[in-house]
This record gives structure tokens, sequence and C-alpha cells, in this order.
């Protein structure tokens, strides 16, 4: 079954220093996302797997590129889930946070170095076999994610998610970004890492 575009429009004038005519334009970006994954699921139903070679084969590129559409939807999804600046941090994530990085500050600071050095992602991550907080770096879409780990908390980093407000000022961004988070779904990320 294809995968359905989800309106993410409640954001529209919700958010602070983040800009309708970038917040669409980012919405057109992540639709573009969603058709792709659904155009490669559907070819790889009914291309040749007899085709597949290393080199190059129709149906191994298609496997190859699966995952830049998959997650290039899946953690749009999770950005704009968690932006609309609600509630703050819960004494869970706050000790998660002290206890990796010694406090929800130097948690920031973490945040916005990985940040700065990626034209991709940052994700906060629980790492599954640790129970241990980490700030993951994501090139593309799916280039440096380890294993074992969920993400709760998803900022874009690619120019096009700021360079409408902030032009290249990718910090300054990731300043306002930190203002606009949902900290109940990220909380509710966070408790259900736990369970
Ligand atoms: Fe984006």
């Amino acid at each position: 079954m294809a995968k359905e575009i989800r309106s993410f429009k409640h954001l529209l004038g919700k958010l602070d220093g983040i800009s309708d005519p970038q917040l669409e334009a980012h919405f057109g970006l992540y639709e573009g996302y969603v058709k792709k994954l659904n155009e490669i699921e559907e070819k790889l139903e009914k291309t040749d797997k007899g085709l597949t070679n290393y080199s190059f084969g129709e149906f191994s590129e298609l496997k190859r590129r699966h995952c830049v559409p998959y997650n290039g939807t899946y953690l749009h999804e999770m950005y704009f889930e968690n932006l609309i600046s609600t509630e703050s941090p819960s004494p869970q994530f706050e000790n998660l946070a002290k206890a990796a990085f010694g406090s929800v500050d130097n948690w920031k600071a973490d945040v916005k170095a990985t940040g700065l050095a990626v034209p991709g992602w940052v994700v906060t991550c629980v790492e599954t076999t640790t129970g241990k907080l980490k700030n993951v770096q994501i090139m593309e879409h799916h280039i440096g994610f380890p294993l074992n780990h969920v993400p709760v908390l998803v900022m874009d980093t690619w120019e096009h998610a700021f360079f409408l407000d902030f032009k290249a000022n990718r910090g300054a961004y990731i300043d306002v970004f930190f203002k606009n988070i949902n900290w109940s779904v990220v909380n509710a990320r966070v408790t259900q890492c736990a369970k």
C-alpha cells in the first residue's frame, strides 16, 4: 500500500523564527520524498530480480537508493512532529541528558556542534544496548546512522530547512530550533524507549 503524505499545516503561523514560506517550501520537499518512496517500492515489485548486478542493475540500484526516500520521508515526519514549542524536558529526559552529557545545556551544546558540521540531520537517540542518550549525525538521509539507536528528537540541518530565513547561518537556525521543540512529543518518545 502506498505511503500517504501527511499534512503538517498546523505548524503554519505557530513557530518562533521559522517562517511560513520556509515551512511551505519544506513541506513540498517532504512530499517529494514520499512520492519517490512510493515510486521505488512500486518499481521494486515489478523489476526482474534476475537483472541484479553489483556494478549496475535496475533492481540493485532501486534497492541501493530505497533507504534515501524512506528515511527522507520518516525523518521529515519526525522533525515536523517535534516542532511547536510545548512544555519542557521531562525529568526522565533531563536525567538521561545529565547522565550522558553532564547537563541539559551540555546536551544542547553537543546537538549544536553536531549540527554545525552536517548538511543532513542531527538525531538525539536512546541507544538500546546501553540506554544512553546519544546525538547522531546523518549525512544525506541514510549515511552514518548506527544500529541500536531509537530517535527521540530530530533536527533537519539541510540548507533547505533554513535558507529562506537564515541564508547560510546554520547556527542561528539551530538556536531557533531549540525554541520550537515540542517537548510533549519528545518526552513521550523517550518514555516509549524506556519500556
Ligand atoms: Fe528537510
